[in-house]
């Protein structure tokens, strides 16, 4: 996603996050995680110059959805537009079939069991191998901490009625562990794979990130409640927790490593997609794969503070 979208455009290099998604399939990453909405539509192109080359290197996940507008993005899960865009989806990848197709977001206005219906149908027609869903995902503050999920869990339940859910995606990290309360448990019960989104707390959790810095203001964490200069200094104690853990694993061993461990640790079915643009990340993210973290480790990641919003 940050190579083509979210995240300040000006900071976009086509031809770099080419070379980055090759250097990932070399360092034995198989997930490619991307979404027509994407650009929209050009990190599907920029993923489909790839498997054009190497197709059986990958597991390619897509989602269909959510439509981008001038300003807003709208949902869209009429299953005649679903058929549209996993065809044009399919183009853009330059495949003749996408491993994950995942909705994105329930349409409000379509019944989900009729978009997902018609998901259904592009795996009996071989366009598609397997259903996934991504959470509703909406951080409403403290009042509803603990119940964020609730309403994909409901969305879940009603889908499992039509055709079975693959796999789910949904935020997962050292500073936003709610998926573990009932979401991720949830797929574990049934055999659902998760796919944990924004694993680096899109960056903060790499320590790279000074408070105060800024960001342009197309970059999501320009009107993130956690990127604000104070809540960014506020939340510094989860960065030191994760340096302080990866210390006791040697010198070259990095806060972001530490972050993707902890999502890993948390269950054979549980899937981090870290987002970056730059070969630098994808090879010292794919270094977190050798990492195994102690159960020490995981008690003091697990007593770190609550992160801080500006909204509390
Ligand atoms: N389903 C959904 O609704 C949803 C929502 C959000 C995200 N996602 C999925 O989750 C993926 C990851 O989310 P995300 O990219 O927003 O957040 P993220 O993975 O938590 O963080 C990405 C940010 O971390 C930086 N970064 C990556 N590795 C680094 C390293 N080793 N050291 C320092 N900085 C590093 C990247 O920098 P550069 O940009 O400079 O490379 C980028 O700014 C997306 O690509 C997408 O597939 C899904």
């Amino acid at each position: 996603m940050p190579m083509s979208w979210a995240y300040s455009a000006s900071r976009q290099r086509g031809e770099e996050s080419l070379r980055t998604v090759h250097r990932a399939l070399d360092l034995g990453a198989t997930l490619l995680d991307t979404a027509d909405m994407y650009g929209p539509f050009t990190n599907e192109l920029l993923v489909g110059r790839v498997l054009r080359e190497r197709r059986s290197d990958a597991f390619v996940s897509t989602k269909v959805g959510l439509l981008v507008g001038e300003q807003h993005v709208v949902a869209n899960g009429r299953p005649g537009y679903v058929r549209r865009a996993c065809d044009a989806s399919l183009r853009r990848l330059q495949t003749d079939v996408i491993d994950l197709y995942q909705l994105h977001r329930a349409d409000p206005e379509v019944p989900v069991e009729e978009t997902w219906g018609a998901m259904a149908d592009l795996v009996r027609a071989g366009k598609v191998r397997a259903l996934g869903l991504s959470a509703v995902g909406a951080r409403g503050g403290r009042r509803s901490r603990g119940r964020l999920h609730d309403g994909t869990i409901r969305q879940l339940e009603r889908v499992q009625q039509v055709f079975p859910v693959s796999a789910v995606q949904a935020e997962l990290s050292v500073w936003s562990p709610e998926a573990l309360e009932s979401l991720l448990p949830w797929c574990a019960a049934r055999g659902v794979g998760f796919l944990a989104a924004m694993p680096l707390g899109n960056g903060f959790l790499t320590g790279t990130l000074t408070p105060g810095q800024g960001f342009e203001p197309d970059d999501v964490r320009a009107r993130h409640p956690r990127f604000t200069a104070e809540m960014m200094a506020a939340n510094q104690p989860i960065v030191a927790g994760l340096r302080r853990v990866a210390a006791r694993h040697g010198e070259h061993v990095t806060a972001a490593q530490v972050a993707l461990a902890w999502t890993l640790a948390q269950g054979r079915h549980v899937v981090p997609v870290p987002g970056a643009k730059r070969e630098r990340w994808v090879a010292e993210n794919a270094g977190a794969a050798g990492l195994r973290l102690t159960a020490e480790d995981l008690a003091e990641l697990g007593r770190l503070p609550a992160a801080r919003g500006s909204w509390d």
